[in-house]
């Protein structure tokens, strides 16, 4: 089959990298995701594993699709009957892109009209619509006339990894937070702080990654074990799986020094909820930025600060954080910034900055190697960086 993984614009590269990992072979990474193709188990097995995929879709069918007639007749020929069930609710969710069919709502409605039509002619029964939690769930993506069908095989968005008890401010989608951990280069052993941590997404989804937990296990059931493709040798497969994750899980012997803190003390007590319903020993303290400090060995500082137009003219909290951040000499520092007024701050700019939505707002992804000196800047290259790092002091982000 042909699969098409979803994730957060900017994060591509960094699901098709989580993807090779995993031992997907031939993976594409394209715009809005990752091009794969293999057996269904492995289009399930990504569900399950992978941390940066928003959505997995399964390619049903690919045609044509330059008006209303063309959509409906396309449509028609999928073997319909082979996934959805008579006792199967479905829905369908559109979009279109520089082609005669502008309207996505009216796209994904004819789409339901054929399906429904074709399995009332050919089989004599009519599935029903469950928009909120349909068994089978369609995207239709029209682009340049050619129309594309997939199941979405996960059941919906996997961001929702059943830990997230509560949500503090802005918190960012759990999928996000594994994409920028693998973008700043995470080595998943040295040190990793957050102090902006919020709801505590980058703190806990790097607990779980350093441990190998797989996301998708808190799922009861994936889209495809809802769908009338489900047998019973996928059943089997697909439990043995489930425990072979499970088994990893539990023998890892990862216990990474993860740390968040926050200014807000709701914000850290909501943190700590969620890492207890993660199940992972992270720390989270009320302090602001400026009382991050150095951990030895060096690590790695990534961090979502506010965004909003205030804090951009304002600069208070940007200078805070520059000053802060530049004493933590030997670190990797990454910012997820939604203002580049932040940079006015910095003494240095950035090593690299990587353009990645968060929703729908446009932020810069920034990550700075600091330097052996205070506020002074090395290259990546540069060996100093490491020596110098022993010296660093043995304090925690309080
Ligand atoms: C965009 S939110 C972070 C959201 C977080 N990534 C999550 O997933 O929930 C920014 C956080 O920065 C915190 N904050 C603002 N100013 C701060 C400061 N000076 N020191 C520490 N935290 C601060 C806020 O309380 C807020 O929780």
């Amino acid at each position: 089959m042909d699969f098409f993984a979803t994730a957060a614009k900017g994060t591509e590269p960094a699901l098709r990298d989580e993807l090779r990992e995993i031992g997907v072979r031939g993976v594409r990474a394209d715009r809005g995701g990752v091009h794969f193709g293999g057996a269904l188990d492995l289009g399930a097995r990504v569900c399950l594993e992978s941390r940066i995929a928003v959505r997995v879709l399964a390619e049903l069918g690919r045609f044509d699709a330059g008006s209303v007639d063309a959509l409906y007749a396309g449509v028609r020929e999928i073997d319909w009957a082979g996934l959805i069930g008579p006792r199967h609710t479905l829905a369908v969710r559109a979009s279109v892109r520089d082609g005669a069919l502008t309207h996505s709502g009216y796209v994904a409605l004819k789409t339901k009209d054929a399906i429904v039509d074709v399995l009332r002619d050919k089989r004599g029964w009519r599935p029903s619509v469950d928009t909120e939690d349909p068994d089978v769930l369609l995207f239709v993506h029209v682009a340049k006339d050619s129309a594309t069908v997939y199941l979405d095989i996960g059941g919906g968005s996997l961001h929702q990894r059943g830990w997230r008890a509560r949500s503090a401010e802005a918190p960012m989608k759990e999928t996000l937070a594994a994409a920028i951990l693998r973008l700043a280069g995470w080595d998943r052993r040295s040190p990793l702080r957050d102090p902006m941590c919020g709801s505590g997404t980058l703190a806990i989804e790097a607990a779980l990654w350093a441990r190998g937990v797989a996301p998708g296990l808190s799922r009861p059931r994936l889209g495809v074990e809802r769908a009338a493709w489900l047998d019973d040798s996928l059943a089997r497969r697909l439990a043995e799986l489930r425990s072979s994750l499970r088994e990893r899980a539990r023998t890892s012997k990862a216990a990474p020094d993860v740390a968040g803190s926050d200014l807000d003390p709701t914000a850290v007590a909501i943190a700590r909820a969620n890492a207890a319903a993660a199940g992972v020993g992270v720390d989270f303290e009320v302090a602001p930025v400026s009382a991050l400090r150095p951990t030895s060995p060096p690590g790695w500082v990534v961090t979502n600060p506010p965004y909003g137009e205030r804090l951009a003219t304002d600069g208070t909290l940007y200078r805070e954080m520059a000053k802060t951040f530049s004493q933590l000499a030997g670190h990797h520092v990454t910012v997820l910034a939604g203002s580049m007024a932040i940079l006015r701050a910095f003494p240095s700019p950035p090593d690299r900055s990587l353009l990645v939505l968060n929703g729908p707002i446009e932020c810069r992804l920034l990550s700075w190697e600091i330097g052996s000196r205070a506020g002074a800047r090395t290259s990546r290259s540069s060996p100093s960086a490491s020596r110098q790092s022993g010296g660093a002091r043995r304090a925690r982000a309080r």
